[in-house]
């Protein structure tokens, strides 16, 4: 019997060392220790011994199996450890790759520029207002004194959705609007935004372009003032001692009106915006008495002071996400 148990062990042993899996393994455990395993046979034919012998064998046999569910367990912790060490290897992250790099964004340049001026106004105690840009004809034209069929709607070519409504032209209804939200106190507010004007697209015309628009209306407004803010606007854009010119121009809703030109690095006068006195009539239909108050507004085109300040050969730079050409104003927020 001795012999038997110890063959039995050797066998165990034997076939445990050609097997590394799990299934293997739990066949091969039932084969020895299962319910119709070797030990199992074993302790049956216990019950033919004598009684003087049976609890010997029996003994012996038990010391066995315990030896074998050792040798088990030992074997079933090896593979598990194998299995782990597999599946770590697989999922390993190899430190040295490459990352992914993320690109952070910045600004496009037109927020950038209207940033400069909001922070430049706000300064001088202005408010930043808002306004539709799906506009009425009744705030884009009649407020701004262009009645129907007045000559000057010609000058800026719309985009209608319906007879009463269009794509905003300028930024100026929002004049009105502020004017009447106001109930005749004085009022200070820049207003940046998108306009849309019917054109053909070139390197110096866009459908869609910004401005930012200024309104001031208070007792003894005065030209000069407009002058000296437009000025120190500038200076303060530029960052250098540019010079403007003013020149006599013509607006509905301004008497009187001007151009405003800035000298250019190489050497020519650029318009940059258009600001006037603000017109009685308008300041009558918002609300206002002329004989009292006074006001002066100024639309900048924001394009253009970005076109001047860096130098870009192309007004649709603004608008083809061209990341070659946004990447290199990385100002801002
Ligand atoms: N709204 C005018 C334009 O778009 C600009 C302007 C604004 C002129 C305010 C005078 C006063 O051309």
């Amino acid at each position: 019997m001795e012999n038997r148990l110890i063959s039995i062990k050797n066998k165990a042993v034997e076939a445990l060392l050609s097997i590394d899996q799990m299934t293997d393994l739990n066949n091969l455990k039932a084969s020895f220790l299962g319910k119709k395993g070797e030990i199992a046979e074993l302790m049956m034919g216990l019950k033919d011994l004598s009684n003087e012998e049976k609890p010997k064998v029996g003994k012996l046999i038990n010391e066995t199996k315990q030896v074998l569910e050792a040798l088990f367990e030992e074997k079933k912790a090896q593979i598990e450890a194998k299995e782990i060490a597999i599946k770590l290897e697989k999922e390993a992250i190899d430190v040295t790759l490459p990352g992914i790099k993320k690109e952070i964004g910045t600004a496009h340049l037109l927020s950038q520029i209207v940033e400069d001026l909001e922070a430049f106004f706000i300064g001088l105690g202005y408010e930043v207002k808002e306004g539709p840009e799906i506009e009425t004809d009744h705030y884009n034209f009649e407020m701004l004194n262009l009645e129907q069929g007045h000559p000057a709607r010609a000058m800026q070519d719309s985009f209608y959705i319906d007879p009463n409504r269009l794509l905003r032209t300028h930024t100026s209804p929002v004049q009105a609007r502020t004017m009447l939200q106001s109930e005749g106190k004085p009022i200070q507010i820049i207003c940046p935004g998108k306009v849309y004007r019917r054109d053909d697209d070139d390197q110096t015309h866009s459908h869609q372009f910004m401005q930012v628009e200024g309104l001031v209306i208070g007792k003894d407004i005065s030209m000069a003032n407009l002058k000296g803010t437009l000025l120190a606007f500038i200076k303060h854009f530029f960052g250098k001692d540019r010079e403007i010119r003013l020149r006599p121009s013509y607006f509905p809703f301004t008497e009187p009106s001007v151009e405003v030109d800035v000298f250019s690095e190489d050497g020519r006068w650029i318009e940059v915006l258009g600001a006037g006195m603000v017109h009685p009539n308008v300041l009558k239909m918002g609300g206002y008495n002329p004989d009292e108050v006074q006001g002066f507004a100024f639309g900048i085109g924001v394009e253009r002071l970005g076109i001047l300040k860096y130098a870009i050969d192309d007004i649709r730079q603004f608008y083809t996400n061209d990341l070659r050409f946004l990447k290199q104003f990385k100002g801002g927020r």
